[in-house]
């Protein structure tokens, strides 16, 4: 995995004489207290993470929590009072006028929540203008535009005016123009809080899918713990200006560092953070179709379980068999690939375990997940999925 993004130690204080703060906040004085004695307000207090290429990175906090303070560093619309910021190696924070315009020209774009287009300007304008402020030839400029516009959806709609369209049209406006100078990373500041639940499903589907195609690093921030569950490789929860913790969502599922994120935790759906391969586990025993019956029986009996799974050399599955019928085909002298069942159910190890659930209750054997080379990876059986949501 590259690194993208490697944030080190970043902390931004507002205020009159933000560094001359930095001692009180090392020691450990509280945000409150430094505005209480000093005036100025803390955003982030040395803040450390990486990104890795292609991931899509969530932040998310409550409202104060230096959110915006932080996705605003890692362009430099906020002046980190210290720390550095790594992009593909280079220390961001060091970069001189004319290095950082051509920086937010050209790797790093910004969605903000409330779409920040220009109402003036056509939604075709809207998404020519980074181009136009990068100095692409103006036939060119608008043909990367409308291809761009047409890959969110919008084709059809270039001449009308931001104030024509709906609140998620808007904002698919405002992630063409982010895309349109087909940016590395893409910085979205409460993209979808402004819109209504449907739209806002809708548009983090979307999103998914641009992702799925064009593979940016996306740094994405909500207060929203479903929307951040979704859509995060990783996600990193704020309090107070700090990371407190930083995981993937099963991670954070699983070992809630503390009350504060137990407490936004406690309402997520389980079932739809996660996935298959989260819940198997190894089978206890397989069998070869080279085995016998005798062995088969005799894995069965040993592992306690009354039904196996039987893999070729490769780990490919051929099916089931069960104790019974093992014991039965011992004595009438039938080989273990007569036996083979095949009405077992299998999944994918990215499927979601709120669409196992109806499976695993229905179903009188393990489910099996497999790889698209049909190789079984784990198997899933009905205490597990149910275990699991609690
Ligand atoms: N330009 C500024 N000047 C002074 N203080 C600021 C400034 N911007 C942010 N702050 C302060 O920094 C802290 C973090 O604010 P920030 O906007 O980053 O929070 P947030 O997590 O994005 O919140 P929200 O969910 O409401 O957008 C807050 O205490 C805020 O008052
Ligand atoms: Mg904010």
């Amino acid at each position: 995995m590259t690194v993208k993004i490697k944030v080190e130690n970043l902390t931004k204080i507002f205020g009159k004489n933000p560094k001359s703060v930095l001692p009180k906040l090392k020691m450990g004085m509280s945000k409150e207290r430094i505005l209480a004695e000093t005036g100025h307000t803390v955003g982030i207090n040395n803040v450390s993470f990486e990104v890795h290429e292609g991931e899509i990175f969530v932040i998310m906090g409550l409202s104060g929590s230096g959110k915006s303070t932080l996705i605003r560093c890692l362009n430099l619309l906020n002046r980190p009072t210290e720390g550095k910021i790594y992009i593909d190696g280079e220390n961001i924070v060091e970069y001189d006028n004319k290095k950082l315009k051509e920086f937010r020209q050209t790797k790093a774009a910004m969605v903000f929540q409330h779409f920040g287009l220009f109402t003036h300007r056509t939604v075709l304008d809207n998404v020519v203008y980074g181009l136009e402020v990068k100095g692409i030839p103006s036939e060119e400029r608008y043909s990367i535009a409308r291809k761009t516009l047409a890959s969110v959806g919008l084709e059809g709609w270039e001449d009308k005016y931001p104030n024509e369209l709906s609140g998620g049209m808007q904002q698919r406006v405002g992630l063409a123009r982010a895309l349109a100078n087909d940016p590395d990373i893409l910085l979205m500041d409460e993209p979808f809080s402004a819109l209504d639940p449907l739209i806002k499903r809708e548009m983090q589907q979307e999103l998914l899918d641009i992702q799925a195609r064009l593979k940016k690093t996306i740094i994405f921030i909500t207060h929203d713990i479903n929307e951040a569950f979704r859509l995060g490789e990783r996600v990193a929860i704020m309090k107070d200006g700090i990371i407190e913790q930083i995981g993937t969502p099963e991670e954070i599922l699983a070992a809630p560092k503390n009350d504060y994120i137990k407490n936004f935790v406690r309402d997520i759906d389980r079932s739809k953070v996660l996935q298959a391969k989260n819940i198997m586990f190894k089978p206890s025993a397989l069998v070869s179709v080279k085995d016998g019956l005798k062995i088969a029986i005799k894995e069965m009996e040993q592992a306690g379980i009354s039904s196996i799974f039987v893999v070729d050399n490769d780990r490919r599955l051929e099916g089931l068999v069960t104790i019974d019928h093992c014991i039965k085909g011992l004595k009438e002298n039938k080989k273990l690939r007569d036996l083979l069942i095949q009405d077992f159910h299998t999944t994918d190890p990215e499927v979601y375990i709120h669409e196992l659930i109806p499976i695993a209750t229905a179903s009188k054997y393990p489910i099996a997940v497999v790889d698209e080379d049909k190789k079984l990876l784990g198997i899933i059986v009905r205490v597990s999925v149910l275990s699991s949501l609690v």
